[in-house]
This record gives C-alpha cells, sequence and structure tokens, in this order.
C-alpha cells in the first residue's frame, strides 16, 4: 500500500464495513466508517504490513496490520462489496501472513464480529481458532467516583529513548514502531516506566473524537504499574479536554478487568478475537490493555 493509494482504501474500506454492519446488525451507517487520519497512521506505522490487492490500477482490497515484534494483528481487512467472494480476501490475508513468517511473528490475532459464521470460516481456514473476546471499556470523567491515589507515570518526550523490555507479557513483544509513529505524527502521548508502557491516542487515530481519547496499548507488570500508567493516560486525556477515556481489553485480562471496573471504566460491546501460533494464552490475567481494531 502506498500513500497515495488511501483514499481508494478508505472508499472501499468505508462501503465494505458499512454494507457487512448493515447485513449483520441492520444498522444504517454513513461515511466516513474509518477516519482517514486512522488509516494514514497505520500505513506509517507499518508499511510493510499494510497491503493492496488491485485489477489495473483499481484498488479492490486492502488490508492493515502491525507487527509489534512477535506479535502481530491485522485489520481493518476489506474487499470492494462488487468483487467479494473472489478470492481477494484470502489473497490479502494469505500475502500478511507469509511477511509475518519473514518477520518471525508467532502470535497471530484478529478481531471480527462474534455473530458472523462467514467471518469465523475465512479465518479458521488459516488457523485461527475463535476462542477469545475484545471487550470495550470506557471512562467517563464526568462521573464522580472514589479513585485510588496513584502516582502518574512518566511521559516518554522522545521518539528515540529505549523502551522497557515487555518480554514479561510476551517474548519479543516490542511496540517501538507505534510508539514512534505516535510521538512522529503528534497523535497522541507515551508514558513509559521500567515496569510498562502505554501508548495514548488523542488525534489523527482510530477511536478518538473531539470529546474521547482512546488507549491503544498498555502494558504492565503489575497492578501498581499498570493503575500509574493509566493515571497517567487519564491526566493526559483530561488535559487536552477530553470527556473520556476508551480502550480494549482482551476478555482473559480479568484482573485488569475488574481494576479498571474499580477505577469507574464501564464495559461497552465485546469482539470476537481469533488467534493462531504460540502461547496463545499470554494475556490471561495480564496487566493488559491492546486494540486489535
Ligand atoms: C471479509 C472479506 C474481506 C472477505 O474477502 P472476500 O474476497 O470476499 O473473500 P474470499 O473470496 O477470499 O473468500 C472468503 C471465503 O468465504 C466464502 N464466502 C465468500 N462470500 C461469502 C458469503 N457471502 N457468505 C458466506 N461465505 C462466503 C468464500 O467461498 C470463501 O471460502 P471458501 O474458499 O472456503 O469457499 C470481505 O467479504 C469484506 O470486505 N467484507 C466486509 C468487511 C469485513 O467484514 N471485513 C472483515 C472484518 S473482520
Amino acid at each position: 500500500m502506498r500513500v497515495e493509494d488511501l483514499d481508494q482504501v478508505a472508499e472501499v474500506s468505508d462501503q465494505a464495513f458499512i454494507a457487512v454492519i448493515g447485513k449483520l446488525y441492520g444498522q444504517r451507517l454513513e461515511r466516513p466508517f474509518f477516519p482517514l487520519a486512522g488509516l494514514a497512521l497505520r500505513l506509517w506505522t507499518d508499511p510493510e504490513g499494510c497491503l493492496v490487492s488491485s485489477d489495473h490500477g483499481e484498488i479492490g482490497g486492502a488490508l492493515f496490520s502491525v507487527a509489534r515484534g512477535s506479535l502481530g494483528w491485522f485489520g481493518p481487512l476489506a474487499v470492494a462489496t462488487t468483487v467479494q467472494g473472489q478470492g481477494a480476501g484470502q489473497a490479502l490475508v494469505a500475502e500478511c501472513l507469509h511477511r509475518w513468517r519473514r518477520r518471525r511473528v508467532r502470535m497471530l490475532g484478529l478481531e471480527t464480529f462474534p455473530s458472523s459464521g462467514f467471518h469465523a470460516h475465512l479465518y479458521a481456514k488459516f488457523g485461527f481458532r475463535p476462542g477469545w473476546t475484545g471487550v470495550q471499556l470506557r471512562k467517563r470523567f464526568d462521573v464522580e467516583g472514589v479513585e485510588e491515589e496513584v502516582e502518574p507515570a512518566r511521559p516518554l518526550q522522545h521518539a528515540n529513548l529505549p523502551l522497557p523490555d515487555l518480554g514479561f507479557l510476551y517474548r519479543g513483544l516490542d511496540p517501538a514502531a507505534e510508539v514512534r509513529a505516535t510521538l512522529l505524527r503528534h497523535a497522541g502521548r507515551v508514558f513509559a516506566s521500567d515496569r510498562g508502557l502505554a501508548i495514548l491516542h488523542l488525534q489523527d487515530a482510530f477511536h478518538v473524537t473531539p470529546e474521547e481519547a482512546f488507549l491503544p496499548f498498555l502494558a504492565a507488570r503489575d497492578r501498581d504499574s499498570f493503575l500509574s500508567l493509566l493515571a497517567a493516560a487519564e491526566e493526559a486525556s483530561r488535559a487536552a479536554g477530553r470527556k473520556s477515556l476508551a480502550l480494549r481489553l482482551p476478555g482473559t485480562a480479568w484482573t485488569a478487568f475488574r481494576a479498571l471496573v474499580e477505577r469507574g471504566y464501564q464495559a461497552g460491546p465485546a469482539m470476537l478475537r481469533m488467534k493462531a501460533g504460540d502461547h496463545l494464552d499470554y494475556d490471561r490475567d495480564a496487566w493488559y490493555v491492546d486494540d486489535w481494531l
């Protein structure tokens, strides 16, 4: 995928998702579905993992992915409604997996619609198992609550500073590309300590709005460092004038789920996560927030 492709990619992806959501949920959505700036941030983050399929110069399908070192996930994946069912979707997934093998990605993931047999069938053909969930949680800052006092973690000021080793969560896990993209494109802030790291998006990214900030990634060794990174993200969101902070959490990260609810977060809808590779349950009871779409 090239930067020049992004307008066509956005059109194809928006139309495909608006159509499938209409079919699965009866909702009638309008463009833009994926913010162009969010797609651009993804491409900037991992250009080798973003692919298009085209026919005579016309883009028919697109796949975005991010390899966080040894842990990779893809999405959004979309094929133009006019050419679906002709193999383009499978070709894009096959090429992504081929590239991940070369890059030694060992844990492969995606998030999809829980009520669609079609999607489960498609991804199961590549060895992805439908055994997990991703749950949205949101904290509204205008709701009063009693909060545990914690010292907020420090911001990471420069994109090229060494990052903490997150091997305690998954060996080889490395979010450096997203850290760099977030800071260099001024999409948000990064917080780090020797016990963990968090990425906060405030603008020009998926899931953010003028009212809401989004936390695409947080990995911490323990409860204290998790809460300290979270407090830093909340403080920065408030300081930027946002009224709420949203995140997605693996459904298996149950201790983190409970800590978030205690801190005033409310659970939202869940998506189906499918995984393939090694150590698929690495996120069980982990102090871990991540976003797979
Ligand atoms: C999901 C999507 C990317 C798949 O791309 P595609 O090019 O249509 O898929 P392919 O032609 O490669 O094949 C998909 C498989 O599902 C089957 N299939 C295709 N259309 C189908 C349909 N409407 N219903 C059921 N099965 C279908 C195909 O036969 C094939 O399986 P098979 O080879 O075992 O027969 C595409 O349909 C799409 O963009 N959908 C809307 C957006 C979306 O849902 N994205 C993914 C979100 S996780």
